[in-house]
């Protein structure tokens, strides 16, 4: 038996984490809704999206308190085009804990980062970045127990380096605040039920707290376009075709 622990803004990770068929638990609904993190099987694993070469802030404060009973834990993070010295931190930082991942991999997949991609061109980059092989090489090491992690040169090293202070602004939660609503908004709530952090109000108007994850979830998934960054490069959204909104739904609320 495996659990899989996962996070999700557009239903990549979501994706991957279903390739398992183990057990499948959201981070946020945990991380919420209770205090004592213990959990046991014979397998665990951990899926989440990199933003700014790191797991999201709910993955990590998961990870600082979860006692994770297993013989064998994995983590696969989902990302669009850097991963840089990502599994390494990571691992430093679990090893501070007093745990470590037997296996770590990454996985390109289409990257929802709407500032620096355009969805219609992330989807034809996807033949170039072989997701499907590299995805069923990472379950059939995780079938065998395979031990391992990626190798990464002095410069991945370097760009996780230049990574903290974004990550760390990133942290403040306050990103959402920039989001700019326009009148296509029809306060449907879409965005409040996808949101992980509850970060969402629908008062007058949709209103952004202090506990952003930069998931994206609420830019991508509202049903009428209404969500932008002022510096997005288009406005066509993403939402991982093998996961429905009522699983990202079902996930983050
Ligand atoms: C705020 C933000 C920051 C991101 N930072 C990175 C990054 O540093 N490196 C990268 O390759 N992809 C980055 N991405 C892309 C996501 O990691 C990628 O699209 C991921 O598969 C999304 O997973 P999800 O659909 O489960 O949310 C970022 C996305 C967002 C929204």
């Amino acid at each position: 038996m495996m659990k899989i622990f996962y996070f999700t803004g557009t239903g990549n990770s979501l994706a991957v984490a279903k390739k398992f068929n183990g057990e499948l638990i959201s981070i946020p609904q945990v991380v919420k809704g209770k205090n004592t993190l213990v959990y046991q099987d014979e397998a665990i694993g951990i899926v989440f999206p990199l933003y700014c070469l790191n797991p999201p802030k709910m993955v990590r404060e998961f990870l600082s308190r979860a006692k994770l009973q297993t013989e064998y834990l994995f983590a696969v993070a989902t990302y669009g085009n850097l991963a840089g010295a990502s599994m390494q931190a990571l691992q430093k930082a679990v090893k501070s804990y007093g745990y470590q991942f037997d296996y770590m991999n990454t996985l390109l997949m289409v990257d929802n980062f709407l500032p620096n991609f355009d969805v219609i061109e992330e989807i034809s980059r996807m033949p170039k970045k072989q997701t499907q092989k590299k995805l069923e090489k990472i379950i059939s090491d995780v079938f065998s127990r395979k031990r391992y992690m990626p190798k990464v040169t002095q410069k991945d090293r370097e760009l996780s380096e230049l990574c903290v202070p974004l990550m760390e602004q990133q942290d403040r939660g306050e990103n959402a605040k920039a989001f700019i609503i326009n009148e296509n908004c029809t306060r449907c709530g879409v965005c409040v039920k996808v949101c992980p952090a509850d970060n969402i109000l629908l008062r007058e108007q949709v209103t952004f707290c202090n506990r952003c994850e930069s998931c994206y979830a609420c830019i991508h998934a509202c049903p009428q376009n209404a969500i932008h960054l002022k510096n997005e490069k288009s406005s066509k959204r993403w939402r991982n075709s093998e996961v429905t909104l009522k699983e990202l739904i079902e996930s983050n609320q």
